[in-house]
């Protein structure tokens, strides 16, 4: 199987699937989710995305049914029915099921898996971004499904002939529509704190510990828009995309003033990846 669906214990081919029309993701988006990449039919940095799955659902208090050990045990059950290859394992839980109402209905959470293919993202290629003023709440610390202005942000981007849109809250910089962003400036890597107007990223972690190994200074601090203009080197970095650089931001040249630097730490959290699944991506073998 090529990709896969489950919900609540069914599974099969990913776009055969269907869910009830009353489950609650369906019409108020009300459930938290998350998503990792999986290669070699290992699925990378897995206990440290359930447990950011736990704490974005504790925080809506949704209640998830299983545990970490017994989700773990699913998401890895289901990986292992798919050919090997590439893939993004995505799960979300949705709180439960019902006609619609705001108040919560009583009962278990609903959980969905979703598993199909992707690339894992050349590190050694250059993205282009777009800026847009971050229009969000203020709970984007929390990975719920209420997505909307990413996925305009996505259709700009695209329209645009770019790959990413980095959002803003007039002059400071917050992250992406799907990704952190960071900057390098004089030998310091600098990417914004984990308050509540960014998404806590998994990537993020693992290029800040790629860091602290290289004796890389970290300064997790806001940073403006002329400052990412201005930058010696630009990263956005998600699951799948370890910690890419541009090279324009709205058509305007940025980056390219620190290749060794930002090759070091590339490689870093490459080989971390090729350690933890056993499989280094075509990209990087030639
Ligand atoms: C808004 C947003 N920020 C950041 C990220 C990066 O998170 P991670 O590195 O855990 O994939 C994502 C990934 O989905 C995202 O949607």
């Amino acid at each position: 199987m090529d990709s896969l669906g489950y919900y609540n214990g069914k599974w099969g081919p990913l776009d055969e699937m269907t869910v009830p029309m009353n489950d609650r993701g369906c019409y108020f988006g009300d459930g938290v989710y998350d998503a990792t990449c999986a290669a070699n039919g290992v699925i990378f940095a897995l206990d440290e995305h359930i447990d950011r799955f736990f704490n974005s659902a504790k925080l809506l208090e949704i209640e998830i049914g299983l545990t970490k050990e017994e989700l773990k045990k699913t998401l890895n059950e289901m990986h292992s029915k798919v050919d090997k290859g590439e893939y993004q394992v995505y799960w979300q839980t949705t709180r439960g099921t019902g006609r619609r109402s705001h108040v919560f209905p009583a009962g278990p959470s609903n959980l969905w898996i979703m598993i199909k293919p992707i690339l894992i993202d050349d590190l050694h290629k250059k993205i282009k971004l777009i800026t847009i003023e971050d229009t969000r709440f203020l709970h984007c610390n929390i990975k719920t499904l209420n997505l909307i202005p990413n996925v305009i942000a996505s259709q700009r981007v695209l329209e645009a002939g770019c790959q990413e849109a980095v959002f803003h809250r007039g002059e400071t910089v917050t992250e992406c529509a799907h990704s952190n962003v960071h900057i390098i400036k004089n030998g310091r890597f600098i990417t914004h704190p984990t308050d509540n107007l960014i998404l806590r990223g998994i990537a993020r972690s693992h290029l800040l510990q790629a860091c602290v190994r290289l004796n890389i200074p970290v300064d997790e601090r806001e940073f403006t828009l002329p400052e990412l203009f201005d930058a010696d080197e630009v990263l956005v970095s998600s699951s799948g995309t370890f910690g890419l650089s541009a090279d324009t931001i709205d058509g305007k040249n940025v980056g390219g003033k620190a290749p060794e630097l930002l090759k070091k730490i590339q490689d870093e959290v490459l080989r971390e990846f090729i350690e933890a699944t056993g499989y280094a991506p075509a990209w990087s073998r030639v």
